[in-house]
């Protein structure tokens, strides 16, 4: 299927200098990779490699040394509410309740107390947590916790999330609870997904297509079309495609 690209960066190139007389630290080295509509890509490589580094440019949080970043047609020079970030620990106001937490972003833009109260019933329903809209973070799991951030990602309608390890933190169950959410979320409202993992097989259960990158400075060593078909439950990962294309990810990690 043919996808609008919704999110493209071309050419990207970026280094770092930490100190002045020292030689600055190549981190990226061009880097070209679209996303579509609706589709989820999944960045896989070395601890250190430049993965947080790309969501930070894809986000606007960091310049690009060379190379073009687009969202909707249009150059990427600042953060912007439509293109959400989660990171892999939750960054909630400790002091709101998960209701105020996820209404956050819309009471900014003071929309009508109504709207705003149906939308943030709407997406609590989303991730799960009706119930628990009166609860503080600190009575929350750590699950919990970040389904209230990518709620309150979420509530603002980004057409495209940018997700940094987000489930690294979680339990193997709440993990696995955690991808078929991101799935079900990717089909009801459809945003452009960039994802971050280390594990291989959340990459091949989540994603349409697997950015797979070297050892510092990062490039991109091999594209990976998935071509499991969605929904993808739990057992596809007993699959002998499944297992193929896993052991071929994990040689090109590991070579
Ligand atoms: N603001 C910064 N200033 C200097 N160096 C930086 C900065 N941000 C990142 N780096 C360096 O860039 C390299 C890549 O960092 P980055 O966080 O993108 O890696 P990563 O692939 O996300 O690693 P991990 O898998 O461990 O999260 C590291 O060597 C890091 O020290
Ligand atoms: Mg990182």
């Amino acid at each position: 299927m043919h996808r609008k690209n919704l999110f493209l960066m071309n050419n990207v190139c970026k280094s770092f200098s930490v100190s002045a007389g020292n030689k600055p630290l190549n981190v990226l080295e061009d880097i070209t990779l679209q996303i579509g509509e609706g589709e989820i890509v999944a960045l896989i490589g070395p601890s250190g490699c430049g993965k947080s580094t790309i969501i930070k440019i894809a986000a606007g949080f960091e310049k690009a040394d060379k190379g073009s970043i687009v969202f909707c047609g249009d150059a990427v020079t600042a953060p912007s509410p439509q293109r959400g970030v989660v990171f892999q620990s939750a960054v909630l106001f400790p002091w709101l309740t998960v209701s105020q937490n996820i209404a956050y972003g819309l009471k900014l833009k003071r929309l009508n107390r109504t709207l705003i109260d149906e939308k943030c019933a709407e997406f609590i329903s989303i991730v799960g947590l009706t119930g628990f809209e009166h609860y503080y973070p600190h009575q929350l799991s750590g699950g919990m916790q970040q389904r209230v951030a990518i709620a309150r990602v979420l509530i603002m309608q980004p057409k495209m999330l940018l997700m940094d390890e987000p489930f690294a933190s979680l339990d193997a169950q709440t993990r696995i609870l955690m991808q078929q959410l991101l799935l079900s979320i990717s089909v009801r409202l459809n945003p452009a997904v960039l994802f971050v993992t280390h594990d291989v097989e959340e990459a091949l259960i989540l994603a349409d297509r697997i950015y797979v990158m070297s050892k510092l400075p990062g490039s991109v060593i091999r594209k990976i079309g998935v071509p499991f078909l969605k929904p993808r439950p739990i057992s596809l990962m007993g699959d002998y495609e499944f297992i193929k294309l896993k052991q071929e990810i994990l040689s090109l990690l590991f070579n």
